[in-house]
């Protein structure tokens, strides 16, 4: 069978950044170890002035199409996933569009275009339809682009506040990839939540606390659906586990759940429980409180085993370095992990072709995603030139007062005019509401 799956990769960061630590810390009255420890985002990044979901979408797919050598007519359709979308009728992807048609020749009357809404888990959906078109037969020799574009942003003074973040993962989705190739096995988990929403109204309503439980809980049935497509997870069996990273700490909760649920019925069950005993399982329980009890103890003391630890420091922890310094993208942050774990792999001369990665996307609402990818042989070549520290480092800081200006900047509600902070540098740049984003 043809493997369909991701080709290229390319990012585009919010140009400006709020240090949690140095700025947002002292102006919250808050101990700077909460994020940067509990939390684990030192940065967020947001958009200057003239960027906003477009340009930071155009921006991201010019540069994969410059790399590439890409033309309007190599692609079939365009995709953009967003929860930040200002038009309700006019997708994302057709002013994306006419940005990368003011600078390459030919068009994309011929392509399908689209805008897929899922919360964080429209980006991977997006990746579903393409692989799907893709098999179909239905591409004519043409790849997908997918855009995975947001601004995060909360209400100031919401918990969330904390996970903010911006930018934009353009991917090319094609057949016999350059990256990874996706399992036909998938595995979701879903239900109506409203833990987190947005209706009629630009920032979130968030219960923080209880949108933590339901990500693990659909999470959790999520996994249990992929493995009955493809049979038992084993820790050993993945290189990485890039899962959503709303914020590093989310992920260490999902982490520890998802080791206890993979290790059941292993043999590394069996060496963990000479040091810690087995895992509890319901039936020897009088009540569900006592068995929940006995759960919080085994999960307290896997914690510290070092088998434990040596997976996480060597599946988890690589997917969730550049979360920490740019925060939530949203629909990109799974994206964001992917690459972020396969560039820690490359810069440690680590051999990936013909790995695996279990990949589990998640969107509020809400639903949980899980599949496997296989590593392709043109893997590093392909993640290695990709620009993020230059992007990452290349981020103006602000102040808290610059910081509350360019959130309200970003704010729809309100009309505020500031003055750019960083300078456009031959990139797409917005130029008000209903025009066409310019290039400068
Ligand atoms: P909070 O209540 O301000 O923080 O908000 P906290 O008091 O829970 O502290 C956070 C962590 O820091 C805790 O760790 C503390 O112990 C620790 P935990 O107990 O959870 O392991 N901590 C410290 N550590 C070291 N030194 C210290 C210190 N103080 C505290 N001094 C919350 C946290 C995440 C709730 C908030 O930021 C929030 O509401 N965020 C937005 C919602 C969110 O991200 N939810 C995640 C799951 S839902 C999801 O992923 C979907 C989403 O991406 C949207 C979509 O799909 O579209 C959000």
């Amino acid at each position: 069978m043809t493997a369909v799956g991701i080709d290229a990769i390319e990012i585009r960061t919010g140009k400006l950044r709020l240090d949690l630590a140095e700025t947002f810390a002292p102006a919250k009255n808050e101990d700077p170890s909460k994020y940067t420890k509990g939390i684990g985002i030192e940065y967020s990044s947001l958009p200057d002035v003239y960027e906003d979901i477009v340009t930071m979408g155009a921006n991201a797919a010019k540069a994969l199409f410059d790399r590439k050598g890409l033309s309007p007519d190599d692609i079939g359709r365009i995709d953009v996933a967003t929860e930040s979308a200002f038009d309700n009728s006019k997708p994302v992807s057709t002013y994306i569009a006419g940005c990368l048609e003011s600078v390459y020749d030919g068009d994309f009357h011929h392509a399908n275009k689209g805008e897929r809404k899922f919360a964080c888990l429209s980006g991977t959906q997006s990746i579903d339809d393409a692989y799907n078109w893709i098999r179909a037969g239905r591409n004519r020799g043409r790849a997908a682009l997918v855009i995975a574009t947001d601004t995060a942003l909360y209400e100031r003074g919401d918990p969330g506040e904390a996970t903010q973040g911006a930018g934009a993962v353009a991917m090319l989705i094609d057949s016999e990839p350059d990256i990874v190739a996706l399992s036909t096995e998938q595995g979701y988990g879903s239900a109506d939540e409203t833990d987190f929403l947005k209706p009629n109204q630009q920032f979130p309503s968030v219960d923080g606390k209880r949108s933590i439980q339901v990500y693990l809980a659909r999470m959790r049935e999520a996994l249990e659906d992929y493995e009955s497509a493809a049979g038992d997870t084993h820790p050993e069996d993945f290189a990485y586990f890039p899962f959503h990273t709303p914020y590093p700490g989310m992920v260490r909760k999902a982490a520890l759940l998802g080791y206890r649920h993979i290790t059941r019925d292993t043999d590394v069950e069996e060496a963990l429980a000479a040091e810690i005993g087995m895992q509890p399982r319901e039936a020897d329980f009088d009540s569900r409180e006592a068995y929940e009890e006995a759960i919080r103890t085994y999960m307290d003391d896997l914690k510290g085993t070092s088998r434990y630890q040596e997976w996480y420091d060597r599946a988890i922890d690589p997917t969730v370095d550049i979360s920490g310094q740019v925060g939530n993208w949203y629909t990109g942050s799974v994206h964001l992990a992917r690459l972020s774990a396969l560039r820690a792999a490359a810069e440690e001369g680590v051999d990936l072709a013909g790995g695996h990665l279990l990949v589990g996307s998640y969107g509020s609402g809400a639903q949980a995603e899980i599949h496997a990818e296989t590593v392709r042989e043109g893997w590093r070549a392909a993640v290695a030139p990709i620009d993020v520290e230059d992007q990452l480092n290349g981020r103006y800081d602000l102040s808290f007062e610059e910081y509350e200006l360019v959130h309200d900047v970003h704010n729809h509600d309100k009309e505020v005019e500031v003055e750019a902070f960083t300078q456009p540098d031959g990139e797409f740049v917005f130029t008000g509401w209903g025009r066409m984003n310019e290039r400068r």
